[in-house]
């Protein structure tokens, strides 16, 4: 082909590569759905009452909506991550919560921090606050993941090609679905509930209270959040992952264990939050 073409394709495949998927659904719906079994009985009658009524009672279920709104709410796309500076493993607020265009805030911590305050509101119609519940859960999940506060180049992780046993896939995807796909095709039957419940079943009460002390207000948490999360992408997600590396057992058996953590703690989290603000 010619070098136009060439060139024309290249172009393509670089506008194809997204600059951030969210949490795999997996991720996401363990995530609500250990939360809300942490729920007081107040904030538990409270997400029932939002929750729409195809959602029959379950959080979870409502859990992966923010991403299947991306289409019809492209403002809503930039709110799933953030972009820290190449290689700082560092996270500020002021420095790296804005869009790719510099509008301040527009990150997956100035999320969190809009639709908890618009949840506050509640039982005030001003917000819908069914959308700020579902969007408040999901990202809870997203920022947790270490790559959703990855570095700016890479994309979190987006254009870093590697093959997870064998199969070609990117960084980012390895740490949305690629590593608790195979823990549960190993070990919970390809069951979410199975492997929710057994992530579940290792939430000590210490954990619960640490995790939950995270600073002086939900908006100072939400940046301990994303510091956990780089912190964790440069010495587990990034490291020993360099374009085109073959990522299988050992790389598995040492990240599985910190996949299972985030998870647990982002549901931990995303109770205390909602039990927070429903009082
Ligand atoms: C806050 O929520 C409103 C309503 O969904 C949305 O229009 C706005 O973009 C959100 N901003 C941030 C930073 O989340
Ligand atoms: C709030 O958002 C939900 C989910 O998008 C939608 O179904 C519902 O109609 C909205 N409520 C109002 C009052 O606009
Ligand atoms: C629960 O903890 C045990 C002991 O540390 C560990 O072997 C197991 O993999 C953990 N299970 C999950 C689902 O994280």
């Amino acid at each position: 082909m010619g070098l136009q073409m060439f060139a024309a394709i290249l172009a393509l495949l670089f506008v194809a590569i997204p600059t951030s998927n969210a949490w795999g659904t997996e991720g996401h719906y363990m995530v609500c759905k250990i939360a809300q079994s942490y729920l007081t009985s107040t904030a538990s009658n409270a997400v029932l009452k939002l929750l729409p009524a195809g959602a029959n009672g379950d959080l979870a279920s409502e859990c992966t909506w923010a991403d299947n709104v991306r289409g019809a709410y492209p403002w809503s796309s930039a709110l799933h991550y953030v972009d820290t500076p190449d290689n700082l493993c560092t996270y500020d607020y002021t420095r790296d919560c804005h869009d790719s265009s510099g509008a301040s805030g527009r990150c997956v911590v100035g999320a969190i921090n809009n639709y908890t305050s618009q949840l506050r509101t509640y039982p005030s119609t001003t917000y819908n606050l069914t959308q700020a519940l579902m969007f408040l859960s999901h990202f809870m999940g997203d920022v947790h993941q270490p790559l959703h506060v990855g570095f700016t180049t890479d994309a979190g992780g987006n254009s870093i090609t590697v093959y997870w046993y064998n199969v070609k896939t990117n960084l980012h995807s390895v740490w949305d679905t690629k590593i608790i796909q195979t823990s549960m095709s190993n070990y919970f039957g390809n069951d979410m509930n199975t492997m929710a419940n057994s992530i579940k079943a290792n939430i000590t009460s210490t954990q619960i209270s640490q995790w939950n002390s995270c600073g002086s207000s939900t908006s100072a948490c939400a940046d301990t959040f994303a510091t956990e999360s780089i912190q964790q992408a440069c010495n587990y997600a990034y490291k020993d992952a360099p374009n085109n590396a073959y990522l299988s057992d050992t790389y598995y058996l040492s990240r599985s264990p910190v996949v299972n953590t985030r998870i647990a703690q982002g549901a931990v989290r995303l109770a205390n939050f909602l039990n927070q603000i429903f009082v």
